[in-house]
């Protein structure tokens, strides 16, 4: 791969589960499946470092030769705020969209588990106004994916748009497209051998939320670590929306995005 890889996600899209398919898959001849893979002893956010959170929030310019090669990095910032280094660079973006039922639902829950006790809990209908407003570091949901589809279909070398619900359901279709994009596509080989089925199973719920680190691992800010995981399903929504706030998701999702050609 030339330059950079960068995951781009709006937060609860499915960040998580796509670094640990990137790293898995651009460090495939490096690290070949077995127990001793670094996802069975390393979070994926822990393998791929976050601008905001990891490289530059104690502002220090950090020292990219320290990472290892291919560089992987990830980020929520939204298009406009990426740093003029990563737009003059050859890196490539890959941005992982999901509905906003779903992203709404697993970041209210989030929410709460990220809270310390005196705060109380946020309710549904708190969390909702502020998704809905735009209330976010990262600005409107609508707006982040909009500026990235926009980018991607202006220049598909450098944006690859992929969708948690694609992900999801024709995952072996959009793995080899991602390795393509990232300039390590699978051989005959390696697709005869059953290498794309053994990495989506690595990388899959079942297997990630059951590793020893996240039952029991613990975050820097004392969190347990499964809070990364909840269900990984998609519609979970329909368990938690009134009627009322589907139809204004609905409504503010066909005004912004209507006449771009994303279905969402
Ligand atoms: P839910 O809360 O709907 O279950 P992020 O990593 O961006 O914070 O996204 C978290 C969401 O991705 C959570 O959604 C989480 O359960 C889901 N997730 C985590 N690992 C996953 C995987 N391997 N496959 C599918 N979804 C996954």
């Amino acid at each position: 791969m030339k330059g950079s890889g960068i995951l781009v996600t709006y937060p609860k899209s499915g960040t998580i589960w796509l670094k640990a398919i990137m790293f898995t898959l651009v460090n495939r001849k490096k690290y070949v499946i077995k127990e001793n893979h670094p996802l069975f002893s390393k979070n994926p956010h822990e393998l791929i470092p976050c601008f905001e959170f990891d490289l530059y929030l104690h502002d220090q310019i950090p020292d990219p030769s320290s990472i290892p090669s291919p560089r992987l990095f990830a980020t929520h910032l939204p298009y406009f705020s990426l740093p003029k280094s990563v737009h003059n660079s050859a890196s490539k973006l890959v941005y992982l969209c999901r509905n906003p039922k779903d992203t709404f639902v697993s970041l209210w829950h989030f929410i709460n588990k990220l809270r310390v006790e005196k705060m109380g809990s946020c309710s549904l209908d708190e969390a909702f106004d502020m998704f809905y407003k735009g209330v976010s570091p990262y600005g409107p949901f609508w707006d982040h994916i909009l500026d990235y589809w926009n980018e991607s279909k202006k220049n598909s070398d450098r944006i690859l748009f992929l969708t948690y619900e694609n992900m999801k359901e024709e995952s072996s279709v959009h793995i080899k497209r991602l390795a393509e994009f990232l300039g390590c596509p699978f051989s005959a080989e390696e697709e005869e051998s059953g290498m794309v089925e053994d990495i989506l199973k690595l990388c899959s719920f079942n297997n990630l939320s059951n590793l020893e680190i996240y039952k029991t691992g613990k975050l820097i800010y004392g969190q347990e670590s499964k809070v990364y995981f909840r269900r990984g399903e998609i519609g979970d929504w329909t368990k938690f929306l009134s009627p009322e706030m589907v139809k204004r998701l609905d409504q503010i999702t066909e005004h912004k995005l209507s006449g771009f050609g994303l279905k969402i």
